[in-house]
C-alpha cells in the first residue's frame, strides 16, 4: 500500500535561484499601465477561460429555503474565530442575484464558471433532499447554459453540514458514505446538464487546516482527527467519482461527455538552504504532506512511505481499510490545480528579525503539518500580497512541469484557482485601478503558457475569484475579486483587473478563430471539439 520513493521531490526542484528571485523579469517587477498586456500569441485550441467562486463564500441565504447550518455558519458563531466577527449569513447575496451575476460573467467573456454546491442546502442536516436547494442550482445551471457558459461544478468546497460534524465530521469514516449519497442527489438533479464534476476542493485545507491547525471550520486541533479526515475525504472522492460515473453510464450519451476530477492545492517546497540537511528534510516533509499525500493515493493508489514514517506515532495505516486504496484510485478525467504561492521551507527556527506573517485572528492555532510541526517557512523577501503570500509566478510554471514529469498517470490539468488579494481603493470616479492584481494574473498566465510550451497539458484557467467574497477566517477583510463588491449595497463593479482578464480572453479567442479560419482553408480540424476530448 505504500510507495517507497521518498525522493520524488517537488522539494528539490525549482526554477528559482538561491535567493528565490525569478530568473527573468516579470511585469510585477516594473508594471506600468502600458506594459500590462499579454501578447495575443496562441493558446492551445479550446483552452478554457473561466472564473471561480464557492457556495459559502458568495451565496448568503444561509438559513433560507430550508438550508441549515454548515460548519462555517456554526464556526462563525465561535467568538474570535473569524476576523471582525464576520459571518457567511448574507455573504454577497448571490443566492438572490443569479441573473445579474451570470450577466457579469457574460460581459467578461467567461467560457466557464466554477462554483460549488452546498451540501447543507441540498441535504440540510444531511437528512432528506431539499427540493428548493436543488432548484436553486438547477436555475443557476440553466442560466449559465443559456449564456453559453460551461458549468464546472464542485461538490465539496468546505461546507459540511454541521449535523454531520456533530457526529464526528470528517474524522468519522461514515461521512465518506454520506458524501457519496449527497453527490448522487446532486447528480440526479443536474447530471442531465452538467458534464464537469469536481469532487473536492483542496482536501489539504478541509483536513489538516480544519482539523489540526484549527484555523478553518470546524476549528479542531486534533492531529489524529485531521489524518482521519484526510483519508476519509480521499475515500469519499473515490466513492462519489465511481457513483457519478456509474449513473452517467445509465443514460444515453452522458458517459462520453462526463468529466470527473478533483482540485488540489499544490506547492513547490523549496529548501531554504539546499546544502543544509535539515532544510532538505523539512522540504521533503512538506512536499509529502502538501502534495504527495494527495497525488499518490489519487493517481497511483499508494501513500508515500516516507510520510507514513513521519506519521508513525499517529498510526496512519490503521485508518486505511482493505480495499480503500483501490476505491480511492478512480480514473479521473482532469486534475484541478489551485496555486497562489510556493513555499520556502526550513528545518531551523526562523531568524530573530522575522516579521510575523499576517494572521486572521489571535485565536490559538497549531501547525497543520502533523508530525512535522517544527518546520518553518522563512521569507525569501519576494513581493507579497495582502495575505502575506509571496508572489512568484515561476513557481506555478515549475509546479506544472514537475507534475507532468513525475506522474505518468496525470490527466489533463486545469488551473482551477489562481489570483490575489490586495487592498483595493475605489477611486473618486468609481473605478478600481488594481494594477497589482492585474499584474499578478497576467504574470501567472505567462507562467502557465511557459509550462505548456515545456510540455504540460494545461487546458484551462479559472481566476479566483469572480467576486470579492467571504474569505473564510479572514471574513470580508481580504478581497480577491476581479469584480468589486460594495458590502453595504452589494453593488458589483468590474475592477481594472477584470477588464484586463476580459481582454486576454477576447484576444485568445480571436487568435483561435483566425487560426481556425486559416485551417479551414487547408482542411485541418481545430477548435474546442478537437481539444476537449
Ligand atoms: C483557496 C480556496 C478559496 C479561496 C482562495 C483564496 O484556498 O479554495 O476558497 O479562499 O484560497
Amino acid at each position: 500500500m505504500t510507495d517507497d520513493r521518498n525522493s520524488r521531490g517537488f522539494a528539490a526542484a525549482s526554477g528559482l535561484s538561491r535567493s528565490g528571485r525569478s530568473e527573468r523579469p516579470r511585469m510585477s517587477d516594473d508594471h506600468t499601465a502600458a506594459s500590462l498586456s499579454l501578447d495575443a500569441a496562441r493558446w492551445p485550441d479550446g483552452f478554457l477561460w473561466g472564473s471561480a467562486t464557492a457556495a459559502a463564500q458568495i451565496e448568503g441565504a444561509a438559513h433560507e429555503d430550508g438550508k441549515e447550518d454548515s460548519i462555517w455558519d456554526a464556526f462563525a458563531r465561535v467568538p474570535g474565530a473569524i476576523a471582525g466577527g464576520d459571518t457567511p449569513e448574507r455573504a454577497i447575496g448571490h443566492y438572490h442575484r443569479v441573473p445579474q451575476d451570470v450577466a457579469l460573467m457574460r460581459e467578461l467573456g467567461l467560457q466557464s464558471y466554477r462554483f460549488s454546491t452546498s451540501w447543507a442546502r441540498v441535504k440540510p442536516g444531511d437528512r432528506e433532499v431539499n427540493r428548493a436547494g436543488l432548484d436553486f442550482y438547477s436555475g443557476l445551471v440553466d442560466e449559465l447554459l443559456e449564456a453559453g457558459i460551461l458549468p464546472w461544478l464542485t461538490l465539496y468546497h468546505w461546507d459540511l453540514p454541521q449535523a454531520l460534524e456533530e457526529r464526528g465530521g470528517w474524522a468519522n469514516r461514515e461521512t465518506a458514505y454520506r458524501f457519496r449519497d449527497y453527490a448522487v442527489a446532486v447528480y440526479d438533479a443536474l447530471g442531465d446538464r452538467v458534464s464537469h464534476w469536481t469532487t473536492f476542493n483542496e482536501p489539504l485545507c478541509s483536513s489538516l487546516i480544519a482539523y489540526a491547525a484549527g484555523e478553518h471550520a470546524p476549528g479542531r486541533r486534533e492531529p489524529r482527527a485531521a489524518l482521519a479526515a484526510l483519508h476519509h475525504q480521499h475515500l469519499a472522492h473515490g466513492l462519489a467519482a465511481a457513483a457519478i460515473r456509474d449513473l452517467a453510464g445509465e443514460h444515453d450519451g452522458r458517459a462520453e461527455a462526463l468529466r470527473v476530477g478533483i482540485t488540489l492545492n499544490l506547492t513547490n517546497a523549496i529548501p531554504d538552504d539546499p546544502e543544509d540537511a535539515r532544510d532538505l528534510d523539512a522540504a521533503r516533509r512538506i512536499d509529502g504532506l502538501w502534495n504527495r499525500m494527495y497525488l499518490d493515493p489519487l493517481l497511483e493508489g499508494t501513500y508515500p512511505a516516507d510520510v507514513l514514517e513521519d506519521l508513525r506515532e499517529h498510526r496512519f495505516e490503521e485508518l486505511v481499510h482493505d480495499g480503500d486504496l483501490a476505491a480511492i484510485r478512480q480514473p479521473i478525467d482532469f486534475l484541478g490545480v489551485n496555486h497562489y504561492h510556493d513555499d520556502n521551507v526550513s528545518g531551523r527556527p526562523l531568524p530573530e528579525d522575522t516579521v510575523a506573517a499576517p494572521v486572521p485572528t489571535d485565536r490559538p492555532k497549531s501547525s497543520p503539518f502533523v508530525g512535522s510541526e517544527f518546520v518553518t517557512f522563512p521569507s525569501r523577501r519576494l513581493p507579497t500580497t495582502a495575505m502575506g503570500w509571496e508572489v512568484n509566478p515561476n513557481g506555478l510554471r515549475d509546479l506544472l512541469v514537475r507534475l507532468t514529469a513525475e506522474y505518468p498517470a496525470l490527466p489533463p490539468l486545469y488551473i482551477t484557482e489562481n489570483g490575489a488579494a490586495y487592498d483595493d481603493v475605489v477611486d473618486e470616479d468609481g473605478r478600481i485601478r488594481d494594477l497589482e492584481r492585474e499584474a499578478y494574473i497576467l504574470d501567472h498566465l505567462d507562467a502557465v503558457r511557459e509550462a505548456i510550451a515545456a510540455g504540460a497539458d494545461v487546458r484551462g484557467y479559472f481566476v479566483w475569484s469572480l467576486l470579492d467574497n467571504f474569505e473564510w477566517a479572514w471574513g470580508y477583510a481580504k478581497r480577491f475579486g476581479i469584480v468589486h463588491v460594495d458590502y453595504d449595497s452589494l453593488e458589483r463593479t468590474v475592477k481594472d483587473s477584470g477588464r484586463a482578464y476580459a481582454r486576454v480572453i477576447e484576444q485568445a479567442r480571436d487568435a483561435e478563430e483566425r487560426a481556425a479560419g486559416a485551417a479551414e482553408v487547408v482542411g485541418v480540424p481545430t477548435g474546442p471539439a478537437a481539444a476537449h476530448a
